[in-house]
Parts: structure tokens; sequence; C-alpha cells
């Protein structure tokens, strides 16, 4: 029931040829293989890229390169899943409750990037219809930004009682994650007591032992290995707000929907494979219309996060210049993603789409069936969708767009001053993405197609998709600003821009 519409993205069988030409050279079914067999594809720290492991179902083993050796992935990641099974179906019964005996309702996942994107995005896909809430589920909320704004706002909604705290942190070092959780356990004792804490608190990370100096204890810390990336990691621990918000049976169905995909992935011959094609018709558009930017435009209100997450997912995973060999890439690589629900764009950015300079094309998702009674608004829904790409492929000239104004009596004069105003290029490329239903396990297997078309693009363009070593200098330098902003500090060696942004912050505040 999946369709992927790769008839506007302006490709002619010559590009297909070229691109498979290019795959081949690239040596993509191989790179596949290494990929499932656990070879270390995230070269510059040595890590095996292995979240299929943990979709994996009973009966299959996916061995995972560790520096240790190699490990059964995929039963290490189903016996963390039984863990995970059990708490979670004891929260939903009441049989796992807070500190004063009451039980959870609400479930407070702090976290950021992989950590937050994920589960965020999901939770929202899949609770916000009717029928997908009660049975024990928790509302889930999510804590990622370390300004103080975003848990104050966030905990005038939530009673500590009845309040279960997930810290969700591969590393448990993420500066942001580490101070909210902090706030979050200082919140909790002062309302309950310093002894009630831990019933509220549980880690989702690979890093025990800062997870117990943090005080949570080891029944409470649900864990996965380095081969799940951040931005992979939704469907492991870090995906327990996933199973407590949307119940167990949901989050089952994802990991399934994903592992479809992985089975797609891995077994369709290159040329009808769904995930490579979606990325080759991403490389045309990158690398030879010369697009930098993707705009992403699912027509359900539900997804409203996917671009979020999957600026991420894309911009982390190949927003890179040099090649595994550390040499320049020579070539344009991840394009800037952006996008909101339809049909909202097209009364906000779509104008620049169909009319601006740059070309810039759009992933168009839809459901054909919607979990709402209202027909006649679904169909309006899908309208819009279809009318977009089809307005985008097919344009308007300049003489088609002077007739109409004619027609409808405007003079000849105004009709020519407006025609280049009302014309459209036209041929302007985009993908449609279209399945009967939004649920957990389309969602899924939805989000393992771009995962996949994210690791067939680093293939083909020589990069690492699975390091992110451009988020570090700027940790590492806001970790040098916070004494230089404190009061009466030295500020240090600054370039003369940030040292002025220094001494303005000081004074605004009356700390200098
Ligand atoms: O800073 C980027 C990053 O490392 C992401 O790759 C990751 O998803 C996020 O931070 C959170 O990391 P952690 O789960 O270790 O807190």
């Amino acid at each position: 029931d999946l369709t992927l519409d790769l008839a506007k993205s302006a490709l002619d069988d010559a590009a297909w040829a070229g691109l498979f030409g290019l795959a081949r050279a690239a040596g993509l079914a191989d790179f596949r293989t290494r990929l499932f067999a656990g070879a270390a594809v995230n070269a510059t720290e040595g890590r095996a890229a292995m979240h299929m492991a943990l979709r994996a179902p009973e009966g299959v083993d996916l061995h995972a390169s560790l520096p240790g050796g190699i490990d059964d992935a995929a039963a290490m990641a189903r016996a963390e899943r039984a863990r995970m099974r059990a708490f979670t179906q004891a929260v939903h019964a009441g049989a796992l409750r807070g500190a004063t005996g009451e039980r959870f309702t609400s479930v407070l996942n702090i976290g950021i990037g992989g950590s937050d994107l994920g589960p965020r995005m999901v939770v929202r896909a899949l609770t916000s219809t009717a029928g997908t809430t009660g049975g024990g589920r928790l509302a889930a909320h999510f804590l990622s930004n370390v300004d103080g704004h975003a848990f104050a706002t966030l905990v005038r909604e939530l009673d500590p009682a009845r309040t279960l705290v997930l810290v969700a942190s591969k590393t448990f070092t993420t500066a942001e994650t580490m101070m909210n959780a902090r706030a979050a356990r200082a919140w909790l004792a002062a309302a309950l007591g310093e002894a009630s804490v831990g019933q509220h608190f549980a880690a989702l990370s690979t890093n025990a032992k800062a997870v117990a100096e943090f005080g949570i204890s080891p029944d409470r810390i649900f864990g996965f290995r380095d081969w799940v990336g951040g931005r992979y990691s939704l469907w492991s621990a870090i995906g327990l707000s996933i199973a407590l918000a949307a119940g167990w049976e949901a989050f089952q169905a994802l990991l399934d929907g994903a592992w479809a995909m992985d089975v797609h992935f891995r077994d369709a011959p290159l040329e009808q494979n769904l995930p490579v094609r979606l990325a080759l018709a991403g490389i045309w558009h990158i690398d030879a219309l010369a697009c930098a930017a993707h705009c992403v435009l699912a027509y359900d209100e539900r997804l409203g996060l996917l671009p979020a997450f999957l600026q991420q997912l894309e911009m982390e995973s190949n927003g890179k210049s040099v090649m595994l060999d550390g040499s320049p890439v020579g070539h344009p690589t991840c394009p800037v993603v952006f996008g909101v629900p339809g049909t909202d764009a097209q009364h906000s950015f779509m104008q620049l789409v169909h009319q601006g300079t740059a070309l810039i094309p759009v992933d168009f998702i839809l459901a054909a069936e919607p979990d709402h009674g209202r027909a006649d608004a679904h169909r309006a829904l899908a309208a819009n969708a279809f009318a977009q790409a089809e307005a985008l492929l097919r344009g308007r000239s300049a003489a088609e767009a002077k007739s109409g104004m004619l027609k409808s009596g405007l003079p000849e004069t105004e009709a020519d001053r407006l025609a280049p105003h009302r014309a459209f290029s036209g041929e302007r490329p985009s993908s449609t993405i279209l399945f009967h239903r939004l649920d957990a396990f389309a969602l899924g297997r939805l989000i393992a197609l771009y995962e996949h078309k994210v690791a067939v693009q680093g293939c083909l363009w020589g990069i690492n998709s699975f390091d992110q070593w451009g988020v570090e200098l700027g940790k590492e330098l806001a970790g040098a600003l916070v004494p230089a902003l404190t009061p009466g500090a030295d500020p240090g060696p600054h370039d003369s821009s940030t040292l002025a942004l220094i001494r303005a912050f000081r004074e605004l505040r009356g700390e200098s």
C-alpha cells in the first residue's frame, strides 16, 4: 500500500541510467551488505550503524562489530525491549506508581537532538487521533532546550506526583539534558521530598556509570549500544516515551514497519529499491540541478514534526564536506531541509517554490485514508497535495496567463503587464509518497525509508553519514563562554565581536 511517485522528479531514462551507473561505481550494493553485516561504516568513530537490529524480529540475527568483538545486536536489542515492555505495561496497569501512590498520568522526556526529535515526532503522529489515549497510557511532554523558559512553561502543566521523568541521553553528558535533568530532579524533590525521586526517574542511555552517579538505580536504566546513532535511536530505549504514550502495540508496530522497509532495502534489486530511488532522485536534484534546499510537505497535521526530525536525520548525517579519506568532497552534499504541514505551506513559503529563482524539490506525503470521519475535508487535503505537485510540474506560460485574463474581461494592455507576474515556469521537481493510512506500521516504514535514503546518498557521495563532528566546536566554545558570562570574571581571549557581545550582555544585566 505504499506508492513512491518519482514521475515528476525531472529525471528521464538517461538520467536514471547514469545514476544507477554512479551507484554501481560507488559500490552501493557492497555498502548495503556491509551495513547489514555490522561493519564499522562509521569509520571516524570505528562503529557500526546497526539501528536495523533494533527492529529485527525473533529469529533474525544481526551482528555488530564492536571494539571488543562481535555481538548479536538483534538478540541484545530484543532483551532490552522485553525490559521496556514489562516496564511500560507495569506503568499502564498502575503496578508502578509515583511516591505518593498515585498512578502516573504524564511522562516527561528530557533529551535533545536524536534523544528528543524522534520520540517527539512519533508521539505526535500516533496520539493525535481519537482512540489513541486511555488504557493507562500517559500524556507525553518533551523538554529539550536549555532555555529555562521551556522548563518553566512545562512544569506549570505537570503534577509532580503523577509525572514520570525519563532522562534520555545516549552519552549522559549532553550539557542541555543534564542541566534540565537536574532542574527536574530539584522540582520533584521540592514537591515530594528527596526520597521520592527514585520512583519518578528512569534513564535511557548507553552510559550506565554516569546514570548511577546521577542517582538513578540500575533497574531503572534502559540501555543500548554505541552502534545506535542518536538520530537513529527512536527504535531503542530512547523510544520508551513512545511506548508509554501510544501503547506497547503501537511501538512494536512501528518497529515492524521499519523492519519491513529494512528487508526491502536489503533485498530488493537497486532498480526496484525505494530508498535507493529516492536517494538517487535527490542526488540528481542536488548535484545535477544544483538544488540547495529540499522541502518536505506532509499533507498530514499529525506529521507536523516530521520536517524537524528529517532536518537532523539528513543534515546531521550528510552535512559534510570531506570524503571518508579526508579529502574535499568537491560537489554539493546535503541540501537545507525544511517544511511544515500542507496546506499551511501553500499560504506562506510556497510562493517561492512556485515562482522564486531557486529550484526547490518537494516531497509530498499523504495518507489516502484519514482517521477522522470527514471525507470531504480529506478530499480537499488530497486535492491540494496533488494540485501543488501538478502546478510545479505543469506551470503556466505567459501566453496562457494572458489568455485567461482576456477571457475574464481584462484589457489587453493590463493582461500584457500582468502576464509575466502570473506565469509559472513549471518543470519544478517533486516526489509523492502515498500510502493507505498513517498507523504505527506505516510511520515506521516511512521513517526507515528516509533513513536508508540518507545512507545511500552518503555512500554515493563518499562521506561518513554516521558521525557529527560539526556539532563539537560550538559545544566546546559554549563551555568556555559560561565562565566568561559570570559577573566580574575575565572574559578571556575572544574575537572583538564576541568580546563586545559579552560586555553588552553583562551590562544589560547590570553585572559588568
Ligand atoms: O550534539 C549533537 C548530538 O550529539 C546528536 O547527535 C545527538 O542526537 C544529541 O546530541 C543528543 O546526544 P545524547 O543523546 O548523547 O544526549
